[in-house]
């Protein structure tokens, strides 16, 4: 008789409302990727079988969150849900001001323009594709100053998101403190692979950042991941609760801004909060600028209490240790295959090592891309690229960035797939993996000026 080794555990709902989902042939799956220009982005998700683009404003809201919708008080000043919301923002991240804004890099765009001068660096834990280029469009050049281990997809180091001490004094040294208004930090950070801070690290980096009168913003988009990773693997915080090491992580730093489409577990939605009230004032002012007034920042009355319950949520235990897992899971599958991951597995997402995955396409024939287009055609599972598209081109020079790390990613929605759709997503991977010889690369033939992985177009090199 089979002895069990260990029990499973399950995610911690049952599903009440079901959207169908149908997988097209693969000839039309073949027709729409070309007519997409073998870009994820721009496929109809009509013709996606699996949807793993993203974790951005995908996810299932809860039965209560659905019910707070109906609540919804639609005043155009002053509504019940955006009080509910900032008493919840004091509550759980720790600040006392808040701005909502109608998603992430609206808050991006207000930081950076209040907090950054033309000629200003910001350091930071790797970039991120709108923060950065929001900190650029402020007149801003951002440094990376994220430890050399996140570069490489094989390192097993617990903390890749750690700051790099000695690249952030040299950085210091180079332009000199003035020169560096805050210090901008992710966390998990996307684009290492959704790989963790630890709080030892934090601490150091506050205590340089003090000493030259350098602030901290934290980007805290999935600041749950980190908080579950900070529990899992850090010294002194096992029977911490995430609650309690959110509000940690948040007490060391200035102000945060947030895409509420991640964490919250709601479609739409952002918002940025501070504990300076100078910079809560003009935040609060170019709010009506650019999103629309600052007690709804382009959201409905109905939004806001949706991401009101989500906080709430978002800090169970069970929901965060059945969202990780899911990625686990799928990770240690596709790992019985011999395929190349980014490890350790991060929190959102599973990222696929294209240099390894196809090593005889180079990087400016664009591997990534081409994978996640294969993937598709496969079994249309959806998959985004990481790699040299979503880097951009160098302001000065003009060339293509080459980052070290050319990557699919796999997304997960919160609460959206089941394991039935995850070990169908790992076989297709597989399939592709066993092809992989006789997969050619890709050539670009559009190429849009800001943020050009949303629009790019590619045709198959023959
Ligand atoms: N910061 C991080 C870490 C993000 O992952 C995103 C969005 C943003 C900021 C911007 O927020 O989309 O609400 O304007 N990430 C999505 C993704 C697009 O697929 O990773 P937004």
């Amino acid at each position: 008789m089979k002895k069990l080794k260990k029990r499973s555990w399950a995610e911690p709902w049952k599903i009440k409302v079901v959207e169908p989902i149908k997988m097209i042939t693969k000839a039309e799956r073949e027709k729409a990727m070309k007519e997409a220009g073998y870009n994820t982005f721009l496929l109809k998700s009509k013709d996606v079988y699996i949807d793993l683009l993203t974790d951005s404003g995908t996810n299932a809201m809860s039965d209560n969150q659905w019910a707070g919708m109906m609540i919804g008080d639609e005043a155009y000043a002053g509504s019940k849900n955006f009080y509910y919301l900032w008493d919840n923002v004091k509550k759980y991240y720790g600040f006392p001001y808040f701005v909502p804004t109608h998603q992430g890099r609206a808050a991006e765009h207000i930081i950076s323009q209040i907090m950054i001068k033309p000629g200003d660096f910001i350091p930071g834990n790797m970039y991120f594709t709108t923060t950065k280029l929001h900190q650029e469009l402020a007149g801003g050049t951002f440094v990376d100053v994220i430890i050399d281990e996140a570069h490489d997809p094989e390192s097993e180091h617990p903390f890749k998101g750690n700051v790099d001490l000695q690249k952030f004094k040299d950085l210091i040294k180079k332009v000199g403190a003035k020169k560096i208004p805050y210090v901008s930090i992710a966390g998990p950070v996307n684009m290492a692979g959704g790989q963790p801070f630890s709080i030892s690290n934090l601490k150091q980096v506050k205590k340089i950042a003090d000493k030259h009168g350098i602030k901290l913003w934290l980007d805290a988009t999935r600041i749950t991941e980190n908080a579950y990773f900070v529990k899992e693997r850090e010294r002194g915080y096992k029977s911490k609760s995430i609650s309690d090491i959110i509000l940690e992580i948040c007490s060391y730093f200035d102000g945060i801004w947030v895409s509420a489409k991640k964490d919250l577990m709601v479609n739409i939605g952002g918002f940025l909060a501070t504990r300076n009230k100078k910079v809560f004032e003009q935040a609060r002012n170019m709010v009506v600028v650019y999103e629309g007034l600052h007690t709804y920042g382009g959201l409905a009355g109905r939004d806001m209490e949706a991401m009101a319950r989500g906080i709430e949520e978002m800090v169970n235990y069970d929901n965060i240790h059945a969202r990780v897992g899911q990625v686990e899971y799928c990770g240690t599958k596709l790992e019985e295959f011999g395929i190349p991951m980014v490890k350790p597995f991060g929190g959102h997402a599973i990222f696929l090592d294209a240099k390894r995955f196809l090593p005889h396409i180079k990087q400016d024939e664009f591997p990534a891309q081409t994978l996640a287009a294969e993937i598709y055609i496969d079994s249309g599972v959806r998959g985004m690229e990481r790699g040299v598209v979503s880097a951009g081109r160098d302001k000065k020079t003009g060339k293509h960035h080459y980052p070290k790390l050319e990557l699919v990613r796999l997304t997960f929605p919160r609460r959206v797939y089941t394991q039935a759709h995850i070990d169908v997503t790992v076989e297709s991977v597989a399939e592709v993996f066993s092809l992989r010889k006789s997969i050619k690369g890709l050539k670009m033939i559009y190429e849009p000026k800001y943020l050009r992985f949303f629009q790019a177009r590619f045709k198959k090199i023959k």
